[in-house]
């Protein structure tokens, strides 16, 4: 069993460091422009550290996880990065053809968003311009869940987004408590070996990417 985290907003994605208040999906939030600005190194960080970081220890563990009874892999997304909320229409497009993503498209996509990033073109390309690295590197992580569901059936591989939750991350602030956001990713590397594979799942439900 591997329960893989990424690491999400590393703290080498951080700019300046005062704080202000946002709305972030109907809950206000504090948060800070260290985490919402980015440059193009720290974007790069982002998704080198969110994506590339998730990938290769999956790579990595994927022999163990063979030897496994009961193999499940849960990649910790969040509930930004659905594909909705990716304007940018070729990405959208690119990332909601499920038979067709492949780990090339993938790493097309982050090319393009980096490239945007560093020509300033965010905007204009309709990529979101705060959070978007994050945004980015979590919809990446969900897509690639999708490619490695496919490609190895016999694993049971999700993706989960725990809510809104109480850690370093958010300063302590949240709707959850780390056992109520972790409630869900528990139970994911528990599921029968007839269980979901390829899903998204907020907290104990399943939902749409
Ligand atoms: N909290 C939320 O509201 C929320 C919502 C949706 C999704 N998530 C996701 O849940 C996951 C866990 O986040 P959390 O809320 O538990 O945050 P957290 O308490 O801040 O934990 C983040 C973890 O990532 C590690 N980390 C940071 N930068 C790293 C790097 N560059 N390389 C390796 N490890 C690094 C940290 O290690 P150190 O302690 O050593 O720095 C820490 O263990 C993340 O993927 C996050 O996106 C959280």
């Amino acid at each position: 069993m591997l329960v893989s985290m990424e690491p999400s907003l590393k703290k080498s994605c951080f700019r300046s460091s005062s704080d202000e208040l946002v709305q972030d999906t109907g809950v206000k939030t504090y948060m800070t422009k260290q985490v919402m600005l980015q440059t193009y190194e720290t974007a790069k960080d982002c998704i080198q550290t969110n994506y590339y970081g998730t990938k290769n220890v999956t790579e990595a563990l994927l022999p163990f996880l063979s030897l496994s009874s009961s193999p499940r892999i849960i990649n910790i997304s969040s509930g930004l990065e659905k594909i909705e909320n990716i304007k940018d229409e070729k990405a959208s497009k690119m990332l909601s053809d499920v038979d067709g993503l492949t780990e090339e498209i993938l790493k097309e996509v982050v090319t393009e968003f980096l490239n945007d990033v560093k020509e300033g073109s965010l905007e204009e390309k309709r990529w979101n311009t705060l959070l978007s690295a994050y945004m980015v590197s979590k919809a990446i992580v969900n897509a690639y869940t999708r490619i490695l569901a496919n490609k190895y059936q016999s694993l049971c591989i999700n993706a989960f987004n725990p809510g809104f939750t109480k850690t370093d991350m958010t300063r302590h602030k949240g709707m959850y408590t780390v056992e109520e956001g972790a409630r869900g990713a528990v139970r994911l590397a528990l599921i029968p070996d007839d269980g979901p594979s390829g899903c998204f799942f907020f907290q104990m439900e399943e939902t749409t990417f």
